[in-house]
């Protein structure tokens, strides 16, 4: 190694203890510092992103005023988990929507039975991604170990089946009523795969101890809450206290810690500047 070379490793070092790069370990973050030379002096914030802080405030400008300053208060930590993020599957990240469909003859290739993994089912046949349905078993085995039984009632749909689930609703409820809680097929989580509703799939879920448990751990095992309380004009639906979606840990962390739990907020984002910040990702 020249001496130039070591110079320069050694004032990035320098460099690194004053931003305090929270979240990576010390002999990782170094030696991750001594391979992007030149990292600090360009005046990107984390030394696997090439990032500045003014593009990072760029990117987040769209976001409510709260997320945005949320990010720029802790950034390293907010790059950090959004580099494993990137890391996923993109097809972990779909946004589906009221307003962004999926095809009639979208269904994923991975699509395991929950009870050969261990879940507990409200029905028998029911199916999820095989790294959702391993990330839930997971989850169930550690609420069980803290007294609590998840059960699933719902997990993937398809297109056709969604188009029944839905008719039902109008019929029952009304187009109006039917609308705000169930998905028109082609737009509904369930498609994808990666969504789950626990049991009982109605507003008396809220109140259970397995609807406090998820809460406050769902996230450990990368399950979010897509339709939180209050937020019916972003997300297009009401609360639904028993509806999750997995994203994997490192998305969940996100949503939790930077996105006031608002998984939309995050889906969104990444649809606006996933491409963009997949150049920038060292
Ligand atoms: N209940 C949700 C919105 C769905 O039908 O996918
Ligand atoms: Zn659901």
């Amino acid at each position: 190694m020249s001496s130039r070379r070591i110079v320069s490793g050694a004032l990035f070092l320098v460099a690194l203890s004053v931003v305090q790069f929270a979240g990576c370990q010390k002999s990782a973050g170094a030696e991750v510092a001594m391979n992007k030379e030149g990292t600090a002096e360009k005046g990107f914030i984390h030394p696997s992103w090439a990032l500045t802080m003014d593009e990072l405030t760029a990117l987040t400008a769209a976001l409510p005023k709260e997320i945005a300053e949320k990010v720029s208060s802790d950034p390293v930590t907010f790059l950090s988990l959004l580099r494993e993020v990137l890391a996923e599957p993109a097809d972990l990240f779909i946004m589906a929507d009221k307003h962004h469909e999926l095809k009639e003859d979208y269904e994923p290739d991975d699509l395991v039975n929950l009870e050969a993994e261990g879940v507990a089912v409200a029905r028998n046949g029911l199916l999820l991604r095989k790294e959702a349905a391993e990330a839930l078993s997971n989850m169930s085995a550690a609420a069980k170990a803290s007294g609590i039984d998840l059960v699933v009632g719902s997990a993937y749909r398809s297109f056709a089946y969604q188009k029944i689930v839905y008719s039902r609703n109008v019929k029952e409820l009304g187009q109006e009523s039917a609308d705000r809680e169930s998905a028109r097929p082609g737009t509904s989580q369930h498609q994808l795969g990666t969504a789950v509703d626990f049991s009982p799939i109605s507003d008396d879920f809220a109140d259970t101890k397995a609807a406090i448990w998820l809460q406050k751990n769902a996230y450990l095992y990368g399950f979010s809450l897509s339709y939180p309380e209050g937020y019916e004009s972003l997300t297009g639906y009401r609360w639904e206290p028993w509806h999750y979606r997995y994203i994997g840990k490192a998305g969940a962390s996100l949503v939790n810690s930077f996105f006031d739990g608002i998984q939309h907020y995050f889906i969104e984002f990444l649809q606006t500047n996933g491409d963009t910040l997949r150049t920038k990702v060292q």
